[in-house]
């Protein structure tokens, strides 16, 4: 199907930037304290996944039972750990082309959205001083429902006032696709086409796109 994009919606994790490596060493960090350890490869299985259903899958790792008080203490000391890395970053960790690619939509009258399940977006945005490349901006402050449901993208097009099937979006998790794709919008699936199968196109990083906008 040819769309006309009048929305691109960006998802921020390993689309924007590459905050993964700072999840993992936080998760990594609350396996450890509670006696098991915990990979790079069973992180790739917490990409795209919500903080909540992320501990659960950690929780299954080290083979831990927990009751809800005990889980919610072991998110927020996650999280308090994870945002003392995030809180160090800069403008030098934005993704290539990222920049770019979003000024570039932005000069010819498509409207950009994040649409990211982080409730700790707002403050990645602030960090790497791209927030203003945004008109709207939806993460996991706004929302309740994590992806695959499509609620983050459907929110981001109402606010842009753009039909779903007029938005595009760039996404690297499984998850992510599959809300776009049920969310009735076109998805451009950014890493390898073996987890994105579902996407309409799947490309390296946001700098093939520099690239091809230059000629353009
Ligand atoms: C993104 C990341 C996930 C993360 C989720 C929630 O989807 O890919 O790894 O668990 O956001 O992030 P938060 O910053 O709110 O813990
Ligand atoms: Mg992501």
């Amino acid at each position: 199907m040819i769309r006309e994009m009048r929305a691109a919606i960006f998802d921020l994790d390993g689309v924007i930037v590459d905050t993964a490596k700072y999840h993992y060493l936080a998760w990594k960090r609350l396996a450890n304290a509670h006696g098991f350890d915990f990979t790079e490869v069973d992180n790739e299985r917490l990409k795209g996944v919500s903080r909540t259903q992320s501990l659960e899958i950690l929780l299954e790792i080290g083979g831990l039972a927990c009751d809800q008080a005990a889980k919610l203490q072991m998110a927020a000391q996650k999280n308090e750990w994870y945002v003392d890395h995030i809180r160090h970053m800069d403008t030098s960790e934005i993704l290539p082309g990222a920049t770019e690619y979003l000024q570039w939509l932005r000069a010819r009258g498509i409207k950009t959205a994040l649409g990211s399940a982080s409730q700790n977006a707002p403050l990645i945005l602030e960090r790497l001083g791209i927030s203003a490349l945004f008109d709207v901006i939806v993460d996991g402050n706004k929302v309740t429902k994590a992806k695959p449901d499509p609620e983050v993208f459907l929110r981001a097009a109402e606010e842009l006032d753009i039909p779903p099937a007029s938005c595009i979006v760039f996404e690297d998790a499984e998850a992510g696709v599959e809300a776009a794709c049920r969310a009735g919008m076109g998805a451009v699936g950014i890493g390898n086409v073996s987890n994105l199968k579902k996407a309409d196109m799947v490309i390296p990083g946001l700098f093939e796109l520099v690239v091809v906008s230059a000629y353009s």
